[in-house]
């Protein structure tokens, strides 16, 4: 049997009322496209219609277009076919928009004749983000609306309006600060009223089009974004076309639609977007997670990362505790949190009230026992395992044994923390990566005890402080510090004994993409910060020499980076630029020579060759030894954790797109040239023999 339409049509009236309902997000798919192209056709059949009115259920107007369609050819109608049949309407088609219209549906909207939109709806066009360009109009009906500079900004940043703003700029009619539905059906009466006929978007022509300086100034301002980007290259192209006649433009449009769906840089970019939404799954989960209720969480430690996490907790409306053993750490904490929300209402993120209301949800408390009412308790303290177990074991004597707890340890092991309770099936790592509040990334590690349901709570956690989650085992650094350590970071090093500079490999990274380069990293975060880890790290597994001998000897050397002006770089007069440190360079001189390491030119290629395929080739690893369970996991955690370049897809998809067999070569080729650590994964070397793919593999698996 046929499924009920997603679209209905009810004549109110003279008014003809089409509501789209396809839950969650009312996506605009084939069976939508249908539904609309029908309910028009009737419309258009009965003459007792005036004016025809689309709206959604929901909460939200629409979310876009079905990305799953993207890949294949649209089966008609197409959404261009929908908006003609709207646009060339005899009577007159108005847009109700509720929440959200995004790609797709703003399109839509924009083929109506006119639209309303609530106050705090958003309006927007976010396609470059996944490397597109808006195909369905929207290049030559936005310029059309609000002029071809403003179409180009919104376009180009991919981010939303509110419904006031899109108001002020002519994108929408009226903005409603009530039922949007009255207010659309009194809108509707009064065109019936003064005679209004439709007004196709498509009549309107774009003057002054697109000019060279309208252009170099969008481009400066979203260079940030589109940094290592071409999109934006066929979005200036689609919407200089809106100066042509509007079929000409529409065709234009639809070319230059077709050939960003070809381009790598969105195969890519659809890549990761799709690996976002696999890992918030979890594989072999048997049942339905039961749904895990936390209203509040205790956080023991407030240092750098527990002041993070209480504000990703009272960000999502939660009570929050931060409990630590040391009161000034605590007023410090109180004041971080402060700070913060105090910058979040300057920027305009949030307004005073809403601060004042998060603040209010953390308290701060001295003893740990205060966390017995938490559902949810995170430890936080200093990274020191007998410190870690000893806080945790203590939990048990007040805590009731049902109630999960996490670590955040970034280096220990979780299923040893785990067993220092007494409930070591409720225990799993949550590890926030710093700034915990804004860093999207998170792991969710699995110790060798922790249970299924305590994983998928885990997993409700990560949706609560809307995180990107990643499962992985309980193994020497996790997913991403495992990969950052033995791959990007010790290649880096590796580079400076044989001859480069901190500068040249920094740069050399930078121009691929990454938004700084690993020892400018190093000297953000501190080079301590590293050094202690690693020794906490050595305690699980050693690694041979020469493993960051150059970071650990400027800690030694209290040389920790940015915040003592020394570090890979000389820093001047507390300030940020990172200048060239001839000290540094004798050191590195002098590490090389205590190694026989021969100190040579190296050209910017090999520094990016060789950091990428020591990268890529430990990911291999980490997927082979089930650390990870999918590559697609693995390109997450890069893109949204370590700064790899988005557009690129992350480490695996671009091991894929360089193709494997390619990249077994190169790495057997290193191996023969500097030998130890240079081994292709023996996963690289099946794929390359089977000339599969990353992508295929984890097709396989499923
Ligand atoms: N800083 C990072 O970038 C980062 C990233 C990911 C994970 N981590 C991990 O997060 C944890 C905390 O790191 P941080 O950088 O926030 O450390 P931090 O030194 O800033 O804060 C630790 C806090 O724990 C408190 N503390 C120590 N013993 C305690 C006890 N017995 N009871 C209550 N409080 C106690 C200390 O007073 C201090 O305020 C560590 O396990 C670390 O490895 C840190």
């Amino acid at each position: 049997m046929r499924n009920p339409s997603p679209v209905s049509l009810d004549k109110q009236g003279a008014v003809g009322l089409i509501r789209i309902d396809n839950p969650p997000v009312n996506a605009i798919n084939h069976d939508v496209r249908v539904g609309l192209a029908e309910a028009m056709a009737q419309t258009a059949r009965n003459p007792e219609l005036k004016v025809v009115l689309i709206v959604s259920t929901g909460e939200l107007f629409s979310a876009g277009a079905d990305i799953n369609e993207f890949d294949r050819p649209l089966a008609e109608p197409s959404l261009q076919t929908v908006q003609a049949a709207i646009e060339t309407a005899r009577i007159p088609v108005v847009a109700a928009i509720r929440g959200l219209a995004l790609g797709g549906a703003l399109e839509l909207a924009m083929a109506c004749h006119y639209r309303l939109a609530n106050k705090n709806a958003k309006l927007g066009l976010p396609e470059i983000t996944l490397g597109i360009i808006p195909g369905a109009g929207g290049t030559q009906r936005l310029p059309r609306l609000v002029g071809a500079g403003r179409a180009l900004d919104m376009i180009l940043s991919g981010a939303p309006i509110s419904g006031s703003e899109a108001a002020s700029i002519g994108l929408v009619d009226e903005v409603v600060e009530g039922d949007l539905l009255d207010a659309a059906m009194s809108f509707c009466r009064r065109l019936i009223d003064d005679g209004l006929g439709p007004r196709p978007t498509c009549n309107r022509t774009v003057r002054p089009g697109l000019d060279d300086a309208a252009v170099a100034e969008a481009l400066h301002k979203h260079a940030r974004s589109l940094k290592g980007r071409s999109t934006q290259a066929l979005v200036i192209d689609a919407i200089r076309a809106a100066t042509l006649p509007f079929a000409e433009g529409l065709a234009v449009e639809a070319a230059l639609a077709q050939k960003s769906l070809a381009m790598r840089e969105s195969l890519a970019l659809r890549h990761v977007f799709f690996a976002e939404r696999a890992a918030g799954k979890l594989d072999g989960a048997p049942t339905e997670a039961k749904p895990f209720e936390i209203r509040r969480v205790a956080i023991i430690g407030a240092g750098t990362m527990g002041s993070g996490i209480a504000i990703a907790f009272a960000d999502a409306g939660r009570d929050v505790i931060v409990i630590d053993n040391a009161q000034p750490a605590l007023a410090r904490s109180q004041e971080f949190i402060r700070s913060a929300y105090a910058s979040s209402v300057q920027r305009g993120r949030i307004d005073q009230k809403t601060a004042e209301e998060r603040i209010s949800r953390i308290a701060g408390r001295t003893t740990v026992a205060d966390a017995a009412d938490a559902d949810l308790v995170i430890e936080a303290v200093f990274e020191d395992m007998d410190l870690k177990k000893q806080v945790l074991a203590s939990l048990d004597a007040f805590l009731p044994a049902e109630r999960l707890i996490a670590t955040n340890t970034s280096t220990l092991s979780v299923t040893e923390l785990g067993r220092a309770t007494a409930r070591p099936g409720r225990v799993f790592g949550l590890h926030f990566f710093s700034p915990a509040n804004v860093t999207k990334l998170l792991e969710i590690v699995r110790g060798r005890d922790t249970s299924m349901e305590a994983l998928q709570a885990a997993f409700q956690i990560a949706k609560l402080v809307k995180k990107i989650p990643v499962v992985s085992r309980d193994a020497f650094g996790f997913i991403g510090n495992r990969m950052m350590l033995d791959g990007y970071f010790r290649e880096s090093e590796q580079l400076l004994l044989e001859g480069a500079s901190p500068a040249q490999v920094d740069a050399a990274l930078k121009q691929f993409g990454f938004a700084m380069g690993p020892q400018r990293v190093s000297d953000l975060g501190g080079t301590d910060v590293g050094t202690k880890a690693r020794i906490q790290l050595y305690k699980r597994e050693s690694r041979p020499d020469p493993y960051f001998v150059i970071a650990d000897r400027l800690t030694e050397l209290g040389m920790l980076g940015q915040k003592t002006g020394r570090g890979f770089y000389r820093y001047e007069n507390g300030g940020r630029e990172a200048l060239p440190d001839p000290e540094v360079i004798r050191l590195i001189e002098a590490l090389s020579a205590e190694r026989g390491i021969a100190r040579r030119e190296i050209s910017d290629e090999e520094i990016v060759e060789r950091c990428i395929l020591a990268l890529i080739n430990v990911g291999a690893l980490v997927l082979e030894e089930g650390i990870a369970a999918r590559a697609s996991d693995i390109d997450v955690v890069w893109t949204s954790g370590y700064g790899f370049p988005r557009h690129l897809g992350g480490p695996m998809f671009y091991a894929d797109s360089l193709g494997i067999s390619h990249v077994a070569e190169r790495i057997r080729h290193y191996h023969k040239k500097l030998g130890h650590y240079w081994q292709p994964a023996t996963l690289i070397e099946r794929l390359a023999s089977a000339k599969s793919s990353f992508e295929e593999w984890d097709r396989q698996k499923v």
